[in-house]
This record gives C-alpha cells, structure tokens and sequence, in this order.
C-alpha cells in the first residue's frame, strides 16, 4: 500500500552545505531502510524546500510527522498526498534547483506568477512542475553527504 506525499517548507537558516550535509547524511541511511524514495528539492535563493516522498502509508506518515517537529525548517506545508498504484520517483534524490535552468513559462504553466512560490500553487500544480523539472535536467544534483 503505496502512498506519495508532497510538501514545501521554509528554511529556518540559509540553506549550506552543512546544512544539507546534516539532512542527507540520515536521510539517506533512513530512507533506504524504510524504503522511502523521492526527491528532497532545495532552492536556496528562495530558502525553500519541497519534497516528495513515496513509500508505505505508515512509513511516509511516520517520517512526515517527524519532518514537522524538525527545527530546520518552518511552515511545513502538505501540498499533495494521494495513494498510488506505482512510485514516480523510484530512487531517492537530492537536488537543487536551478532557477537559471527554469524557463519561466513552465513555472507560468503551473502558477499565478512566473515566480517559484510552491506555497500559492495547487498541490496538483506544485507536483507537475516538480516532475517537470526533474525531467529537464533542471533540478541538478547536489553532492554533499554522500562522502560514505
Ligand atoms: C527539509 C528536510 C528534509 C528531510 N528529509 C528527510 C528524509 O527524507 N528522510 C529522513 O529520514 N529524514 C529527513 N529529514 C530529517 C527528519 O526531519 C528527522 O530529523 C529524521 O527523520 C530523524 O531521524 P532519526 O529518528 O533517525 O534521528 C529531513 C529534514 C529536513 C529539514
């Protein structure tokens, strides 16, 4: 019983690499063995982030409650929470995005503005764009963490 789970949140501090290496570095290790996939999206100009995790109901649930007491970020925002025959995003990522990389139309597509803000968009909205931009290429990998 699969279920995908879609949020946005603010960055209590900026977002660095120690920051990023602090949350990769169990992430990873946890979410393997839960069998929790996804993409854990960063976009630090805007101190966002927006993640979406798929995985059994309990697990997903279990790791969204903690995500909502970590002191790291603030208004933890569930935008999509659907179950799904099949996950979309089958290995767990880390990414950046590159706004230099998003063409504006597409965040145009999905939003009132041509400016990312996941907090006014559709959680349908919000989760297009997401896999939109996993596919071109303009969420691009981050490699802190993974020194292990
Ligand atoms: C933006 C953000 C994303 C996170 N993503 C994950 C994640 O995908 N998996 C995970 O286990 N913890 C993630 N965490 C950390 C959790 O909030 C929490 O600290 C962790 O699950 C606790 O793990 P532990 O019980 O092994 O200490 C994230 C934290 C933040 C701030």
């Amino acid at each position: 019983m699969l279920v995908r789970l879609l949020y946005a949140s603010r960055a209590t501090d900026a977002i660095d690499d120690a920051l990023m290496h602090s949350i990769v570095e169990r992430s990873r290790a946890n979410n393997l063995e839960h069998g929790i996939t996804g993409i854990l999206s960063v976009y630090p100009e805007g101190g966002i982030f927006l993640q979406v995790l798929e995985g059994a109901r309990s697990q997903v649930n279990a790791l969204y409650g903690n995500l909502l007491r970590d002191r790291r970020h603030r208004d933890v925002t569930l935008l999509h929470y659907a179950e799904i025959e099949e996950r979309h995003f089958a290995a767990w990522r880390m990414g950046s995005i590159d706004l230099k990389k998003v063409n504006r139309s597409t965040i145009l597509r999905f939003s009132e503005k041509p400016v990312l803000d996941p907090f006014s968009m559709s959680g349908g909205g919000a989760l297009a764009l997401l896999e939109e931009l996993a596919h071109t290429a303009a969420i691009v990998s981050r490699d802190v963490g993974q020194g292990g």
